[in-house]
């Protein structure tokens, strides 16, 4: 995370480069008409002279300014009046690619009062988060990247008006925490899977442990102990070191006397299909699978970090679905933790059988007063939705309302789906069976998850089209690779209903 101040707009300071703001008609706002009458008009001269017309998505950049700053981008709005939340986002993410394309380490945004429809705390939130989004690189492994190449930005000011400093500090004061959890998150879900084994994940949330999350890992024998066949099964073809683990995290953030929520997530840590192989194009990005299990790791990083008066509970189900003379066979009959029989269906529907067995535990040692799942789920909810959304399918209204405008404020939008039993895979000589059909196959899984959460309410969001982004940028998707999708709508979602 870049280092981030709120200081009072001052257009005599000087600064290396300034970001401005300019509306229809390439209109300056009042701080970008005070900095051009600073530059004795030079920035008014340099857009007349252009194809600026201050819409949404257009930065232009007047260098070479002699006295004040040496750089000026001025960045477009549209309709200024009507910016909301997420347009102010969308800002900060045409802006962070424009700083990191320059190269250069810091900016100050003068952002004055100039806020919209929005507060200016609540405008600079989200231009902010959507820099950080934008800069983040995973880069790690690119030994030979030449200084020039390398990630720069470093230091953000928020200029704001005199009066207002203080409340935007104070909107900005749970930003670092949200983006640690967020690049958490995406880090987790970039890194590929010889190295993110379920072990490593376990290591990564005992280290969460300092910021005092209690955490407890589950090894393969612990689980078999537990009869917890299901997930035990889908790892069954693993070798040793890449053997199951469940990770079960606490944060108590309110009071003693408030029930724990819990949030679950898929953590297949690469999904083969198992025995029902996965055809070569639809294998290569199934690193992305433990993306649920991700978002859960960087939402408790996050709530703890903001210090959320919150309590929840983090489970992560972490699995490798492999191929070998140990692994579940298709036509198995396995009996899950919460004692109903499965009958397998399909060994690539492996994700369902893992949030099953981790749902029905955590619902049975802890009695969470609700339940959300976030799962890289189906393709068949990527085809419906796209990736633009993420599917929600929940049977308690109140949770998805909630839920849903979270998503509209956050940007991670949800769009809900249909649970009915009339969507399950009918079992042949088990209770259940974890088959899907092509059609309505997301509705499928999430009937099949039902079962396991009983009478907990319950949500689940089946993310498997916005985890990973394959090209550059949708709405909400900030960059090639991992979203980090989940910890900024769930973040929301937790602390508005505490
Ligand atoms: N991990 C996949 C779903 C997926 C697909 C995630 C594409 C991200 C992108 C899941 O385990 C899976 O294989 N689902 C099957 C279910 C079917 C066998 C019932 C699917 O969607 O085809
Ligand atoms: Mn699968
Ligand atoms: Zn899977």
């Amino acid at each position: 995370m870049f280092k981030l101040s709120v200081v009072p707009f001052d257009p005599k300071r000087s600064l290396k480069t300034a970001v401005v703001f300019a509306h229809e008609k390439a209109r300056l706002l009042p701080e970008a008409k005070a900095l051009d009458r600073v530059h004795k008009g030079a920035i008014a001269k340099a857009l007349k002279n252009s194809r600026f017309q201050g819409g949404p998505g257009e930065v232009f950049t007047v260098a070479g300014l002699s006295g004040g700053e040496s750089r000026v981008l001025v960045c477009g709005l549209g309709k200024w009046k009507e910016t909301k939340e997420n347009d102010w986002r969308m800002r900060g993410l045409d802006l962070g690619r424009r700083l990191d394309e320059l190269g250069l380490p810091e900016a100050t945004i003068c952002i004055g009062s100039g806020s919209g429809e929005v507060s200016t705390g609540v405008a600079a939130e989200a231009l902010l988060e959507g820099l950080h989004l934008a800069v983040y690189r995973f880069d790690r492994f690119k030994t030979e990247q030449k200084p020039h190449q390398k990630a720069k930005f470093q230091r953000v000011s928020v200029a704001v008006d005199r009066d207002v400093v203080s409340g935007v500090k104070r909107a900005l004061a749970g930003l670092e925490g949200l983006m640690a959890g967020s690049d958490l998150t995406r880090e987790l879900v970039n890194l590929p899977p010889n190295i993110a084994l379920p072990q490593y994940m376990a290591d990564e949330a005992n280290r969460l442990a300092d910021l005092g999350i209690r955490v407890e890992v589950l090894d393969e024998k612990r689980l078999k102990k537990l009869g917890m066949n299901l997930i035990l099964s889908v790892g069954a073809g693993a070798t040793k070191d890449q053997q199951p683990r469940l990770i079960v995290m606490k944060y108590r953030g309110a009071a003693k006397d408030v029930s724990f929520r819990a949030v679950v997530g898929k953590g297949v840590m690469f999904d083969t299909g198992g025995y029902n192989l996965k055809p070569t194009g639809s294998m290569e990005t199934m690193k992305c699978d433990m993306a649920g299990a991700g978002a859960v790791m960087g939402l408790m990083k996050a709530l703890a970090l903001r210090k959320s008066r919150v309590n929840v509970i983090g489970v992560c189900g972490c699995a490798v679905n492999m191929v070998s003379d140990k692994a579940y066979l298709p036509s198995a009959i396995l009996k899950s933790y919460k004692g109903l029989t499965v009958e397998i269906g399909n060994t690539d529907a492996e994700g369902r059988l893992v949030l099953a067995d981790s749902i029905a535990y955590v619902i049975d040692k802890e009695k969470p007063c609700e339940l959300i799942d976030l799962a890289t789920l189906t393709g068949a909810c990527m085809v419906a939705l796209g990736t633009q959304y993420a599917g929600l399918f929940s049977t308690d209204d109140e949770m998805a309302e909630a839920l849903l405008s979270s998503g509209q404020r956050t940007g991670e939008r949800l769009w809900r789906m249909p649970v009915d039993d009339t969507y399950a895979a009918k079992p042949q000589l088990a209770d259940v069976n974890n088959d899907g059909k092509r059609y309505g196959g997301a509705s499928t899984a999430a009937v099949f998850l039902k079962k396991f959460a009983g009478e907990t309410p319950w949500a689940h969001l089946d993310i498997a089209g916005v985890a990973l982004s394959e090209k550059l940028p949708e709405p909400f998707l900030p960059l090639k690779g991992a979203t980090g999708f989940g910890v900024r709508v769930l973040v929301d979602y937790l602390e508005s209903r505490s």
